[in-house]
């Protein structure tokens, strides 16, 4: 497969922005990609380069920017909230977010086909490095909650961005008879604060026949670890939205959890909780598979974990209309927010946007449609708004398939002129001809 990498750095990609009325003499002189280098730095290290590498530019100029750990931050004041929720758990927010394939898949039990696993879906450095795609690529073996930035290659769009932030909190405790029924005890305990709240949960069972207890458990302990899960959960998703989801002060607010499939716990669920008219997955849980905790070295253990995305949760918390704002340096939006409080963001006017449409034949050989976003945003960065394929056609002789692409680029700093959305279009243009499209 044909793999693009450019040189360009994303404060370049902001200076060439920057260019007002100037466009360069010779479009076509402009250096945009070189042949791929056999080495690559990401954060402070080198690393060499083989047919898996893919990380562009754009996505590891993000590495270092901690979005949770900035004071005053959206993405930080919610990881806050939720680690108060989780009082006596380690919390831990600065792991590196470069691991091994085995730490993302196989110490997870994913098997080896699994498409997350795929060039076309995650970030690799090569064979053995890649960006983490979820934080159970660190999987907790105690009581722990991590906050970090995770990395998938995705669509673009106001709620897709290939950067994003989850917390895992993971329980682990002793699976002899007293250990659980500690746990059971500490269950009553949360019950009864429940109870006092004004929540509806539609649940389903802890255990059943399409969502069983793992083979090592005895029913029973696994029945008491999922519903001392529930409990921790139920009570987080109170205290996350009960002040946003209800339409009235009366309105219970509504939760619903449904049997899931993960694999690396059993049972496993999702949350969803029920927002303007809408159900909005929340999280992904369950109890951690017994091979997991094995392989962590924590044998005679059982335990649950959690994983939940926070831009979703700031998006509605915080009335926040487009996930690239997280990204924004802007003081316009930046000093909006008070440290550990939520208050809603103040839309402040927008520039306008600026489209431009592509139609080219795919390539013989397989292009995923991710290639064609991260060209966009290696070239665009955070310039690109919104990548929507307007139409699809198959030529009924030859048989190829054509593509019509709508690019909207909008900055949230300042007014694109049109010369400068030229370039960039160019740029998108020369980068999708080297994947071998043909544009028409
Ligand atoms: N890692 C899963 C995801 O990213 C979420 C999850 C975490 C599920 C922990 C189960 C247990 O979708």
């Amino acid at each position: 497969m044909h793999f693009i990498y450019t040189n360009k750095t994303r404060d370049e990609t902001r200076d060439m922005a920057q260019l007002t009325h100037k466009v360069p003499a010779n479009l076509h002189q402009e250096p945009l990609v070189t042949s791929a280098p056999s080495h690559i730095r990401v954060l402070d290290n080198t690393y060499l380069t083989d047919d898996y590498t893919n990380l562009t530019s754009s996505i590891s100029s993000k590495l270092s920017r901690r979005l949770h750990g900035l004071e005053g931050h959206p993405i930080s004041t919610l990881r806050c909230i939720i680690e108060s929720h989780f009082p006596d758990f380690t919390h831990i927010s600065s792991l590196s977010p470069i691991v091994t394939p085995y730490q993302n898949f196989d110490s997870l039990s994913f098997p080896a086909d699994h498409p997350g696993r795929a060039k076309t879906d995650s970030y690799y450095i090569n064979r053995n490095a890649m960006l983490r795609t979820h934080t159970s690529a660190h999987e907790g073996t105690e009581r722990w909650l991590l906050t970090a930035d995770v990395y998938r290659r995705d669509e673009i769009d106001a709620s897709h961005y290939p950067v994003f932030h989850q917390m895992e909190g993971a329980k682990i405790f002793g699976s002899d008879a007293s250990s659980v029924e500690n746990i059971e005890q500490e269950s009553q305990r949360l019950e009864r604060q429940l109870a006092l709240s004004n929540i509806d949960i539609e649940d389903v069972p802890h255990v059943s026949e399409t969502n069983p207890a793992q083979t090592s458990h005895d029913v029973r302990s696994s029945e008491v670890t999922a519903k001392n899960l529930k409990l921790h959960l139920n009570s987080l998703m109170y205290k996350l939205f009960a002040d946003v989801a209800g339409t009235s002060k009366d309105d219970p607010l509504r939760v619903r959890w449904i049997e899931a499939y993960f694999p690396f716990t059993s049972p496993s669920y999702e949350v969803e909780v029920f927002f303007r008219g809408k159900w909005l997955e929340i999280l992904g849980c369950g109890v951690v598979l017994q091979s997991t905790l094995d392989r962590a070295g924590v044998a005679n253990k059982m335990g649950w974990a959690f994983g939940l995305g926070l831009e979703r949760i700031a998006m509605i918390l915080y009335s926040i209309p487009d996930i690239r704002l997280f990204w924004s340096e802007d003081p316009r939006f930046l000093s909006q927010f008070t440290h550990g409080k939520i208050d809603a963001f103040k839309p402040y006017s927008k520039y306008p946007a600026s489209y431009r449409d592509i139609s080219f034949w795919k390539p013989n050989h397989d292009m995923h449609e991710n290639d064609l976003y991260d060209v966009v945003r290696d070239v665009a960065g955070d310039l690109v708004e919104d990548v929507t394929i307007i139409d699809r056609f198959t030529h009924p002789k030859t048989q190829r398939h054509s593509l019509t692409v709508r690019v909207s680029y909008r900055s949230f700093d300042r007014s694109l002129v049109n010369d400068e959305v030229n370039i960039l279009q160019h740029r998108v243009i020369s980068g999708l001809e080297r994947l071998g499209v043909e544009i028409r």
